[in-house]
């Protein structure tokens, strides 16, 4: 059984670019975006490094520490750090986990042998202070992530616990949001004084203040 939305993230020791790591005490009181690549020294896996270093001031904006991890050495993700900075003109402090033996990506269930029995696929896990997995995605070797997308649940997932609100298709922050079905209307005029607009009894919008 793989994990899933609301289970609590795995703990685990590991060696990291930034030195060993107990995950569960490195990641407290913050959210994280945990990610997995197949490999060092690889194009897409590159753009994603240079693009999650790139976006530093906004993780840390939404107190969210990104992790990578990829099924090489810390002397291997060194090196191939040197590249990033150099091709993606950045300059990348967040911690990659090495995972030569495949430990942490078999725990995550990184490795689709299907797609390849060593090296990991691109997987997502953004997992709250709670360590609890609020969101998992995978994507194929060849598609590097959409980092608006990421940023943009994270977005939502934090307006969501703060105002007990859903948020519709392609929502950005600032627009219309959903009262759930799971607030009634007698706790809804508490929550949401500002009023909403009801298109059916289920679909009840409202701006938030
Ligand atoms: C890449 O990151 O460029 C990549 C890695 C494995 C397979 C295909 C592409």
């Amino acid at each position: 059984m793989g994990l899933r939305i609301g289970d609590i993230a795995p703990n685990f020791s590991a060696a990291t670019t930034k030195g060993d790591i107990n995950f569960h005490d490195w990641a407290k009181g913050s959210w994280v975006f945990f990610f997995s690549h197949p490999a060092d020294f690889t194009p897409v896996c590159t753009t994603e490094m240079g693009r999650t270093s790139q976006l530093a001031k906004e993780f840390a904006k939404r107190n969210v520490k990104p992790l990578g991890l990829s099924t090489d050495t810390v002397e291997e993700h060194k090196k191939w750090i040197g590249d990033i900075n150099e091709t993606q003109h950045t300059d990348l402090q967040f911690p990659i986990v090495a995972d030569p033996d495949l430990k942490i990506a078999t725990l995550y269930e990184m490795i689709h042998p299907g797609e390849s029995e060593t090296q990991a696929v691109r997987s997502v896990f953004i997992i709250d202070p709670n360590h609890k997995i609020r969101l998992t995605m995978t994507y194929p070797m060849s598609v590097g992530r959409n980092f608006d997308e990421i940023l943009r649940v994270i977005d939502s997932l934090q307006t969501g616990d703060a105002n007990r609100i859903a948020t519709p298709a392609d929502w950005r922050p600032g627009q219309d949001v959903i009262i759930p079905p799971s607030i009634s209307n007698d706790e809804a005029k508490k929550l949401f004084p500002q009023g909403w607009e009801e298109l059916k009894p289920y679909l009840r919008v409202t701006k938030l203040k």
